[in-house]
């Protein structure tokens, strides 16, 4: 049936695609040898020359916005570098990824079609089960089966992918999270199944930003007991104890092999006492980046060196291990709740104050290697400081916030990469230029119904997301792709 529905669309889906093919496999399916990655060139997959420039990159809904929809509607025709979507595996394992693969394809092809890359965040088995998946269910056949269809996105759309896997594995809000050994083992197995049949994949590892840590109450699996190898491995100071003394972070890294990208997630909130009316203070987005932000509440916060000792995100991760940075997804929520309440202030300056601390000068000369910044474009019912409340971090979804971000886009867009100026070769590389349309029959047209994205800040209890699906009826890339895969 939906064989029969790609012959008779064939003709009318020649859709311009701006990320050409790439050719990453020889005619028997082995790897060029212009496809090998190196390391010598001194940069890391997927990160341009970005001397002097940031990228920005948007996590949409695509329950209702696409990357052209986005960018040629409500940007005025600036395209992001980057485009973040979401994908969960299971919680059925099924026969094989247990994720939609129709969605990635379309995710892959809608990227492709403005020639941005694509942030992918990829989702193990999300509920917390003791008999349900987990990690440690994952197989080398699934790893194998993974690898080969980001590969497929690579060389079929051009389109390169950020795959940011078991993102915020730290917190205790995930059916990933807490079990540092299960998840530096599957971040190893991807990475070099990955490695084996593409480089325009790149490897991002994303904790959450440990101000609270150790988190508490997430819902999914909290921090272990005593007396167990994952429990030594937290215990970082190695005083009997998971506490604010231990590092955050550092349980978590696979290896500095197996990492192309470090992001963190990172997000501003206006706390309840003052209602929308907290102005973002100064330097708070450096003091977050660089753990200069104490949780008063914290035991040892107060010791300042102890505690930047495990908290210097940037310091640890992207300047010792060399590494590019990105903030996978960020923003400042507008708390339509509270805006009426005395001293309230408005949805710009909640936004505007955080956006130009992130995008600023003073982060390209101080925190060089913090190269993309990816704006977290939804909205969700999510209480805050224990308040019902409706967060909306969007910046385009009504015309004062809207014209407010064209204008600050625009004023910082000499500072940026956008997609049009990015080249994608297939050893990795990103190379600065500018590129063609080409057309293509596989420009995926499919639309995606219900809620597409499955993740974002405050997960936990109080999220209720599931994958979308997408609708075939007019997806002849994902048909096509369908046999593929
Ligand atoms: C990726 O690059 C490595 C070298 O860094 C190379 O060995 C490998 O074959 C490449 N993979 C593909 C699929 O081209
Ligand atoms: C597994 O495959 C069978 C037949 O190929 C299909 O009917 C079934 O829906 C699949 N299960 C999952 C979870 O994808
Ligand atoms: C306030 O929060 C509730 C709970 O999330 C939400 O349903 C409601 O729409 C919000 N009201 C406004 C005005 O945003
Ligand atoms: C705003 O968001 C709603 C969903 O919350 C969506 O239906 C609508 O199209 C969006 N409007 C704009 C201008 O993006």
């Amino acid at each position: 049936m939906v064989a029969l529905a790609a012959i008779a669309l064939l003709a009318s889906q020649i859709a311009a695609q701006l990320s050409p093919p790439v050719t990453i496999n020889d005619a028997k399916g082995n790897p060029l040898p212009q496809c090998a990655f190196d390391a010598s060139k001194g940069k890391a997959r997927l990160e341009p020359p970005l001397d002097g420039y940031m990228m920005l990159g948007m996590s949409l809904d695509w329950s209702y916005e696409t990357p052209t929809t986005s960018s040629q509607g409500k940007m005025k025709g600036y395209t992001a570098a980057v485009y973040n979507s979401w994908l969960d595996m299971g919680p059925s394992l099924g026969n094989g990824t247990g994720y939609d693969k129709n969605m990635l394809n379309w995710f892959g092809s809608e990227a492709g079609r403005v020639g941005a890359i694509l942030e992918l965040t990829l989702n193990p088995p999300k509920e917390f089960s003791p008999t349900g998946p987990d990690l440690k269910d994952l197989t080398p056949e699934m790893y194998d089966s993974i690898a080969r269809d980001f590969a497929r996105i690579n060389q079929i759309y051009g389109t390169p992918i950020f795959l940011r896997w078991g993102h915020e594995m730290n917190g205790d809000w995930y059916g990933w999270g807490n079990e540092p050994r299960a998840f530096i083992a599957s971040h190893i197995a991807l990475t070099n199944a990955v490695r084996k049949y593409t480089n325009m994949t790149a490897m991002v590892w994303a904790p959450n930003i440990g101000i609270t840590y150790p988190f508490v109450g997430g819902g999914a699996r909290e921090s272990p007991a005593p007396g167990g190898l994952d429990f030594d491995l937290l215990d970082t100071n190695k005083d009997g104890k998971i506490d604010s003394f231990d590092n955050p972070y550092s349980p978590f890294w696979p290896g500095d092999d197996y990492v192309d990208w470090v992001g963190i997630s990172l997000y501003y909130y206006p706390r309840q006492d003052c209602h929308n009316d907290c102005p973002v203070p100064d330097n708070y987005f450096k003091q977050l980046l660089t753990g200069g932000f104490n949780n008063p509440e914290a035991p040892g916060s107060g010791d300042t060196n102890a505690w930047l000792a495990t908290r210097n995100f940037y310091q640890q991760f992207a300047e010792a291990k060399n590494k590019p940075m990105m903030l996978p997804e960020t923003g400042s929520p507008w708390i339509a709740n509270w805006s009426t309440r005395a001293g309230a202030t408005t949805e710009v300056k909640v936004k505007e104050g955080w956006w130009s601390q992130v995008f600023s000068q003073d982060t390209m000369k101080n925190y060089p290697r913090v190269k993309l910044a990816v704006q977290y474009e939804e909205a969700k019912p999510l209480a805050l400081d224990g308040e019902a409340a409706f967060q909306d971090w969007r910046v385009t979804n009504n015309t004062e916030t809207m014209n407010w971000w064209n204008g600050f886009i625009g004023g910082f867009k000499s500072n940026l990469r956008d997609a049009s100026q990015l080249v994608y070769n297939c050893d990795g590389s990103i190379t600065i230029g500018s590129k063609q349309a080409v057309t293509t029959s596989a420009g995926g047209v499919a639309s995606v119904t219900g809620g597409a994205s499955s993740s974002g800040p405050g997960v936990g209890p109080t999220s209720s997301k599931s994958a979308g699906s997408v609708n075939m009826v007019s997806g002849l890339a994902a048909v096509v792709l369908a046999y593929f895969l």
